[in-house]
């Protein structure tokens, strides 16, 4: 197979949340391979270090994104050292599974905290950034679970519904400032984490009676889409909900 190079990802600045593992530390390579000048954060700092080591020009900083002021000194600072961000990828997110019926409020507000509040956070920290610079594109990472509503996710789906509807109302705020705002749903993506917590063979081949292409979602197939999102050949693309599921939905 051959995939698209995108000449408007060339030094473009792209803030990405959740950075050193999983779906995200894809898009950093993803991002980092098109020439764009990647930036993340992650609470994972031994492996946030190695990837941004490996990628040379790479800007990483341990961050715990439920810390407001963190986050949105983050996103300055990357600003100020690779110039201004106008690619932002809110893709940090806490999948833990708990039965809606023991939520104590402070769980419920740690779901919200991890899942829906950076998305907001940091897209206000890099508005100013993007508004002096013409535009920029903003991805949050939804999930088709905000659709289904599984079990056990009372806090996950809710925070994804809301990042669905919140993507919408910034796209029609900020589009006058050329800033597109849109959400990218991934079905199930076989990550790290997946492998190691919830891929059996039983759930594997479940998933695969139910959706139409049956090779698995990859890290990478949903980079591709988010590298659609931020170049120059979505400018007219926002407000939008994309899915990327195999044929799920
Ligand atoms: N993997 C899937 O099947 C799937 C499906 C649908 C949607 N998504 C969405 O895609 C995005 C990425 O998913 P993933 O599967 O790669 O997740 P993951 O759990 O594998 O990775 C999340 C990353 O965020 C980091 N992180 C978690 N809490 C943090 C915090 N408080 N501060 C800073 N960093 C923190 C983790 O260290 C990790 O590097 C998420 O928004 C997720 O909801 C994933």
């Amino acid at each position: 197979m051959a995939f698209a190079s995108y000449p408007s990802l060339r030094d473009r600045v792209v803030f990405i949340t959740g950075g050193a593992s999983g779906i995200g530390a894809c898009l950093v390579e993803e991002f980092h391979a098109q020439g764009a000048c990647v930036a993340f954060v992650d609470l994972q700092e031994a492996e946030g270090r190695a990837l941004a080591e490996r990628l040379d020009g790479a800007w990483f900083r341990g961050c715990d994104v439920t810390d407001a002021e963190a986050l949105q000194s983050a996103v300055r600072d990357a600003g100020q050292a690779l110039g201004p961000v106008t690619v932002l990828i809110n893709n940090v997110a806490n999948d833990t599974r708990h039965p809606a019926a023991g939520l104590t409020p402070a769980a419920w507000r740690r779901g919200l905290a991890v899942n829906l509040d950076p998305v907001v956070l940091a897209s206000v920290a890099v508005y100013p950034m993007m508004k002096a610079a013409g535009g920029g594109s903003i991805i949050n990472l939804s999930s088709i679970n905000a659709l289904f509503g599984p079990p056990d996710m009372a806090g996950y789906v809710a925070a994804k519904g809301a990042i669905n509807s919140l993507s919408k109302g910034l796209a029609r705020e900020w589009g006058p400032d050329r800033i597109r705002v849109n959400a990218l749903s991934p079905g199930w993506v076989i990550t790290e984490r997946q492998l190691q917590l919830w891929l059996t063979p039983e759930a594997e081949a479940d998933w695969a009676k139910q959706v139409a292409l049956k090779d698995r979602l990859l890290p990478a197939d949903v980079a591709r889409l988010a590298l659609f999102l931020a170049a120059d050949d979505s400018r007219m693309v926002t407000g939008q909900n994309l899915v990327i599921d195999a044929g799920r939905t």
